[in-house]
């Protein structure tokens, strides 16, 4: 939702945003020309790697950009040891990006073989998917899996445990659609894939973080744009920014959260699952 974003951000030329989920750059390309030579964009993001492919992509954009490798829950500190200030707007697009998916060896995606790891940042001390599969007890496993909506969490997990040591996404993946027919289009392992990620890199107690930390990253008056992909990752993300507008630090701007026109839904499959929420800073 690229110019639903711009939009809502109303960048002027010399501000400074933070692009709290840089990614491959995409957003904060545009940030960058939004806010000219005389802004500043703050492109952070937990997976070093990521970072590497943005700064290369964001090469030659209007603005400077600093890449800062950070996880939201330590964003204020981050921006802090950098001397930055409170920013004109901050944006967060959740989840994961086009390139954890496309390379198997992040252990990301049931299309693409590789180690069952998942963690968004490598450099991190985090359980990889792989040993929360083959530690947990059976019972933890399924309450865990339980946690996205599948139902057949218990005999998925059933399986898992029989199987162990479950090294790899192929692995991981036959081992679940040999437990439990396949209904649907969706791959029967696609709901336990999720839950395995949202747990390796603590996902709701990162969007969280970030919800509280925003009085203290942004102005008053500031906007600030969040994106979720998913029910659970939504729920969180509707109840902080509803907390925090509770709390006077924080004006809702839109009644409904703002969806990916037909047109972008057709042109672009992966955002049809999109929501965004906009904020006034008080
Ligand atoms: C949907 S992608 C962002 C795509 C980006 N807007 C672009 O235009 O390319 C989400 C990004 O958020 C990052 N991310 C997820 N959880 C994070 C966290 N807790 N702290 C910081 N970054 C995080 C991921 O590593 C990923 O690169």
């Amino acid at each position: 939702m690229p110019a639903e974003t711009m939009e809502a951000l109303q960048l002027r030329s010399g501000d400074s945003v933070i692009d709290a989920t840089a990614g491959m750059g995409g957003h904060s390309r545009l940030l960058s020309a939004a806010v000219g030579p005389s802004g500043h964009v703050y492109a952070c993001d937990i997976d070093p790697e990521s970072l590497v492919m943005a700064e290369a992509n964001c090469a030659g954009s209007e603005s400077p950009i600093t890449f800062l490798h950070t996880p939201f829950s330590r964003l204020q500190e981050t921006l802090q040891a950098a001397k930055v200030g409170l920013a004109d707007a901050l944006l967060a697009d959740f989840g994961t990006s086009m390139m954890h998916f496309q390379t198997g060896e992040r252990g990301f995606s049931l299309m693409n073989d590789g180690p069952l790891d998942m963690r968004l940042d490598r450099t991190s001390d985090n359980p990889t998917a792989a040993d929360l599969v083959n530690s947990l007890q059976e019972k933890e496993l399924a309450n865990l899996i339980y946690t996205t909506g599948e139902r057949r969490s218990r005999a998925i997990a059933r399986a898992l445990v029989r199987a162990r040591p479950v090294t790899s996404m192929e692995q991981f993946s036959s081992v679940i659609l040999a437990a439990v027919p396949r209904t649907g289009k969706l791959h029967p392992a696609t709901l336990a894939c999720l839950a395995l990620r949202i747990a390796c890199n603590n996902e709701y107690q990162e969007i969280d973080a970030l919800i509280n930390q925003l009085p203290s990253l942004v102005r008053p008056g500031g906007r600030v744009c969040v994106i979720t992909f998913h029910s659970g990752e939504d729920l969180v993300a509707k109840t902080g920014t509803r907390r925090i507008a509770k709390e006077g630090k924080a004006k809702l701007i839109n009644k409904h959260v703002l969806i990916p026109t037909p047109e972008e839904v057709r042109r672009n499959k992966a955002s049809r699952s999109a929501k965004m929420r906009v904020l006034e800073m008080l």
